[in-house]
């Protein structure tokens, strides 16, 4: 998949990742749909990269709201620019024990993460088999790959979002469109002060060295795509890290995580 002169939808586009696959995307596209709640985010992003020849729309909707979703995609169809590069980027996450988690942060991430993102798939998907061009950058995570005590449901959802991927790719193998998991590790954007508990020490997840910017993330994940990878775990340290992981049997694996179990916490 070229992205050259491509028209991406961004969900999560007013900060983090989704704001850098924006300015990364800018010069390259024809048209670009931004999607998130903070539409004064959108607006200010979308004056950054104006440009001639590129359109810019920026929608304001709440994922986690399955009604303002559906409000979303009939809006998306009345665009009627024809997608062709779907980023399925928005996410929360959430630190610390599931039994003192609170239900709707819970919810939420299993709305957005999950259930808005097969929703908006579901929609946007079949008009790119029809044309026979497409493809999907799900953002997924590292999470996806190890059960992780404390972020239980977060790493369940990316686990999701992993194996949904996966699996679509499979299926659309010859049509035209691709699927790609992006499956970062810990990054500086606004997800850790979202994902933190009231009354949280702000505990940090994981040491700086093991940290890469947003912009190679995405860099990577814009790589992957048009080189129609299946899965991407962007950094040398993190994928060293990760690809070693996965060759040590789970049962050491599960040592490990009990380990952690309720050592650990952001409160
Ligand atoms: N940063 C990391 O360490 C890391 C590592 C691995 C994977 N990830 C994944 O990367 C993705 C982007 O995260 P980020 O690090 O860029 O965090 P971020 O800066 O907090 O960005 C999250 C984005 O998701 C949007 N979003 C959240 N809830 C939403 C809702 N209900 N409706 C619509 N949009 C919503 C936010 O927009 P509004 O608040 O304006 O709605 C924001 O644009 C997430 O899927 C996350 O799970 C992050």
């Amino acid at each position: 998949m070229n992205l050259d002169a491509c028209t991406a939808l961004i969900t999560g586009a007013s900060s983090g990742f989704g704001a850098e696959f924006v300015r990364q995307l800018a010069p390259r596209a024809k048209c670009l749909v931004l999607a998130a709640r903070r539409r004064d985010r959108l607006e200010a992003l979308a004056a950054e990269v104006a440009r001639e020849g590129l359109a810019v729309h920026c929608l304001a909707v709440d994922l986690g709201d399955e009604a303002d979703t559906e409000r979303f995609l009939g809006e998306v169809k009345v665009l009627g620019v024809g997608i062709d590069v779907l980023i399925n980027n928005a996410g929360l996450g959430d630190h610390g024990l599931f039994e003192a988690s609170e239900w709707p942060r819970v919810k939420a991430m299993v709305d957005v993460n999950v259930k808005a993102l097969t929703r908006v798939t579901h929609a946007l998907l079949p008009p790119m088999v029809a044309r026979g061009r497409g493809a999907i950058l799900n953002v997924s995570s590292i999470a996806s790959l190890l059960p992780l005590p404390q972020m239980a449901v977060y790493g369940a959802t990316k686990a999701y979002v992993t194996s949904l991927s996966e699996a679509l790719r499979a299926e659309l193998r010859g049509t035209g469109v691709s699927v790609t998991a992006l499956c970062p590790g810990p990054v500086d954007t606004e997800f850790a002060a979202a994902a933190e508990r009231a009354g949280s020490t702000g505990a940090q997840l994981a040491p700086e060295y093991f940290k890469i910017s947003a912009a190679q993330v995405v860099g990577e994940g814009l790589d992957a795509l048009e080189d129609d990878r299946a899965r991407v775990i962007p950094g040398w340290l993190v994928f060293l890290t990760m690809t070693l992981t996965a060759l040590v049997p789970f049962f050491i694996v599960r040592f490990a995580l009990n380990r952690r179990g309720r050592g650990y916490a952001g409160h």
